[in-house]
């Protein structure tokens, strides 16, 4: 049973396999159509949809979400809005009237998702009023294509929406439904971690202990976090998943505990709720978030999903590399931790044993004289996975460099240190010929994918190239004009 509001009004749908999206859950079986599919992928935002959940003030937080990727059980205990939810009767939402009166609208095919997208951002200014700068607006619609209509129209109609009539759908009035939602969120806490009319079919356990039982009684069963990279296998490569275990309510995973060296971040961690910590400790880590998918999928995804996935071309672990994390593994036989440079194993081929899964990663303190550099080469800024990421750690000790670290994505089959380039800069003073020798060592030391995102050539070159920055950045640190200009390309 999936147990959730949708735009104001309790609904129940019973009998819903798990591998069901939320958008299938509205369009095919609640009819409801106005929110659109477009890829199925989470690239285009069409589908988007504002995800309410209680955060404790008594309000409800809305953040939006790819339906198309998102598991329909994710929905259970929360209040699902859709744009057939935001007008009064004929009165248009704030965000629709300025979407109408900029001509933010051509085909319309993007505009459902687009609004919301708007919608998400108007009801944020609403709760906590602040300038709507560029990059505010880039944030909540990076995520939203539009293949016809331009984007200077929709900007207009964002930097217009809180000029109009604050016009509430007419569930935002009613006072109960965030205590409503709260209490259903919390009954859905309460259930047995076996959901659904198929047993065993969508588990959601709710502590570390349901979660190993789970494993244990359905070692077949597929873990579950944010979905953006398990639900691609369901809407490309057509497979179905026949059972599923949801590690997102799983309280110890939720947490991230802070002690003297670093942090423990839970698996099921949001990239959402990681940001201002990455904000304030790791700037170079932040601004990589800036370039990380799209608002939507960062309010879902995970860091444990981006490490457990073990994509070659995942942005985090060579940054988690070069800071030397940690993680810890929990399955049958107890908890152990492991440095994440014995992680990654081979293509996709992790340390994981069978029925362990993923639980913390631990991301030590910066250290005033430890410096990290990432740098992140994509097609587009915007929603683009990466072709290249290179993540660089050293401090530099008496005009030498001391733990050098260099880790890359998209230069092997696994995210990987340079082991033999660190070596040659380790212990030495940076300087145009060291970097020479380093830069024909990294070519040396990798065999990059040759695929659509760029060739092994290219994928050579970019990396040598980032290396040179490196040096460049070494040099330069001391001038402001040019860290600035370095700075303009790295955005
Ligand atoms: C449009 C789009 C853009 C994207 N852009 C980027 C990008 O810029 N950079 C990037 O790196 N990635 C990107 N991704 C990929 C994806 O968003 C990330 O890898 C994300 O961190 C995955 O987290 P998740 O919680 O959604 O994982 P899920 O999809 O839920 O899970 C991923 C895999 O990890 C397993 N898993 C999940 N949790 C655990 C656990 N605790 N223990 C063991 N196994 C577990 C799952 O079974 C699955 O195999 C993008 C995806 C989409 C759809
Ligand atoms: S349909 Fe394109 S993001 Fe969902
Ligand atoms: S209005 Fe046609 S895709 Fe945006």
């Amino acid at each position: 049973m999936i147990d959730f509001y949708l735009n104001g009004q309790r609904r129940q749908c019973a009998d819903i396999p798990p591998d069901t999206s939320a958008l299938e859950l509205l369009r095919i079986h609640l009819g409801q159509t106005g929110t659109k599919e477009g890829c199925a992928s989470g690239d285009c935002g069409a589908c988007t949809v504002a995800i309410g959940t209680p955060d404790g003030s008594g309000e409800l937080t809305y953040q939006t979400a790819n339906a198309c990727i998102m598991p329909a059980h994710q929905i259970h205990g929360c209040h699902l809005v859709t744009v057939e939810g935001l007008a009064r009767g004929d009165a248009l939402h704030p965000v629709q009237a300025a979407m109408v009166d900029c001509h933010g609208s051509q085909c319309g095919f993007c505009t459902p998702g687009i609004v919301m997208s708007l919608f998400s951002l108007h009801e944020s200014q609403r709760r906590a009023p602040a300038p709507l700068t560029p990059q505010r607006l880039e944030a909540a619609l990076g995520g939203n294509l539009c293949r016809c209509t331009g984007y200077r129209p929709i900007r207009d109609a964002a930097l217009r929406m809180n000029d109009y009539p604050d016009t509430h759908p007419a569930w935002a009035d009613d006072p109960q439904l965030p205590a409503d939602v709260a209490a259903l969120a919390h009954d859905a806490t309460r259930q047995p971690p076996v959901a659904g009319e198929t047993p065993e079919a969508y588990a959601r356990p709710r502590d570390l202990a349901e979660l190993r039982e789970c494993r244990l009684q359905a070692p077949q069963a597929r873990l579950v976090a944010g979905a953006t990279d398990l639900w691609l296998e369901s809407t490309q490569q057509l497979k179905s998943f026949d059972a599923l275990i949801d590690v997102t309510r799983v309280a110890e995973l939720q947490r991230i505990d802070e002690n003297d060296d670093g942090w423990w971040i839970g698996a099921g961690v949001t990239y959402r709720r990681i940001e201002p910590l990455l904000e304030e400790a790791y700037p170079a880590f932040s601004h990589l978030m800036h370039r990380f998918a799209s608002q939507q999928i960062r309010n879902r995804a995970t860091l444990g999903g981006n490490v457990a996935n073990a994509s070659p071309i995942g942005d985090t672990p060579p940054v988690l590399l070069a800071l030397d994390a940690t993680l810890r593994l929990d399955g049958p036989d107890g908890e152990r931790e492991l440095p994440i440079g014995e992680f990654f194993l081979d293509y996709k081929k992790t340390a994981l044993a069978d029925g362990e899964f993923l639980s913390a990663i631990f991301v030590p303190k910066p250290t005033a004289d430890r410096q990290l550099k990432v740098w992140k080469i994509s097609k587009r800024r915007e929603d683009d996975i990466s072709a290249v990421l290179a993540a660089f750690a050293w401090r530099l000790e008496d005009g030498v460099m001391r733990d050098v670290h260099l880790a890359f994505g998209g230069m092997a089959g696994i995210p990987r240190r340079a082991s033999a380039t660190e070596a040659v800069l380790e212990g030495q003073a940076p300087g145009q010929a060291l970097f020479a020798t380093a830069r024909a060592t990294l070519r040396g030391e990798f065999d990059p994918l040759d695929d659509v995102r760029g060739s092994r050539e290219y994928r050579l070159v970019t990396a040598t190239n980032l290396l040179e920055r490196l040096r460049l950045t070494l040099d330069t640190d001391n001038d402001p004009t040019t860290e600035v200009c370095l700075d303009a390309y790295a955005h």
